[in-house]
């Protein structure tokens, strides 16, 4: 299994900090945002992982993490020109994921949970990850049948059917590279995720898990907050990488 974290995007949510660094590279209490989605794929065993950054400080982001060594991992670093949508990942990342399943991360979620058993019992199709919230016209949305079984996905609804959160980290076998190149921009300029989970939907090949931790799209200033709140409890261990690199 291979990993992406996406960390390009304009953070106009959190401008005007976002004016003087990139949203990914803030503090979130003793680390910059993006050490905790790398610390999710690092402690799940995925050694490969592709950097995607916007235009604007790519050289601050290999600054920070450099070539993966310190982290008993190897970092490769593309460049997302413009904010297209999260599909164009596997658009960037084909040569990368060489026909191999991918992790794809969020730079900006934040997670407690551990996804290595996910991520090693994972054979093919994709997997997402739903987490209960208060505010489901926030995000994408899964519903679900009377067997607790997913039947539609629906992205920021008025009316949400269910509370279930679509949260940021994304497995997808190699096909994900082929569908992503055939979707088309939504009523935005760009492309939308919620389209790749309802593609693997419609062919039977989508499953799903609820996160049992607590989980943070750290992208507005309250969030933000509130992942600084974690940070500052529950993160201790990631002041130690040595047990990552003996996994
Ligand atoms: P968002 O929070 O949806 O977008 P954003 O970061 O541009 O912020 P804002 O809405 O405040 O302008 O993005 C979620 C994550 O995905 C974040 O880490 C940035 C990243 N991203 C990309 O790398 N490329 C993209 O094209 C998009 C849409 C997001």
């Amino acid at each position: 299994m291979k990993g992406i974290i996406l960390a390009g995007g304009n953070g106009t949510r959190l401008s005007p900090l976002t004016k003087v660094t990139s949203k990914q590279l803030l503090p979130i209490y003793n680390k910059p945002m993006i050490y905790y989605p790398l610390y999710t794929l690092l402690s799940a065993g995925i050694k490969e992982i592709l950097i995607i950054v916007s235009n604007d400080r790519p050289g601050d982001f290999m600054r920070l993490l450099g070539s993966g060594k310190e982290f008993g991992a190897k970092f490769t670093y593309e460049i997302q020109d413009k904010a297209n949508g999260l599909p164009e990942a596997f658009v960037i990342g084909e040569d990368f994921m060489d026909n191999e399943n991918v992790a794809m991360i969020l730079g900006d979620n934040i997670f407690e949970d551990d996804f290595s058993s996910a991520i090693k019992n994972f054979k093919s199709g994709g997997k997402i990850f739903v987490k209960e919230v208060s505010d489901p016209e926030r995000f994408g949305i899964a519903e679900f049948d009377n067997n607790g079984n997913v039947i539609r996905i629906e992205e920021k609804p008025k009316q949400p059917k269910s509370n279930y959160a679509i949260t940021g980290l994304y497995i997808y076998d190699p096909r994900v590279c082929k569908f992503a190149k055939e979707l088309k921009p939504t009523w935005r300029p760009e492309t939308d995720i919620t389209d790749l989970h309802n593609k693997y939907l419609e062919l039977g090949e989508l499953s799903v898990e609820k996160v049992s931790g607590e989980w943070i799209d750290a992208g507005t200033f309250e969030t933000l907050f509130k992942a600084t709140e974690l940070a500052r409890k529950k993160f201790h261990d990631m002041n130690r990488w040595d047990f990552i690199m003996k996994k």
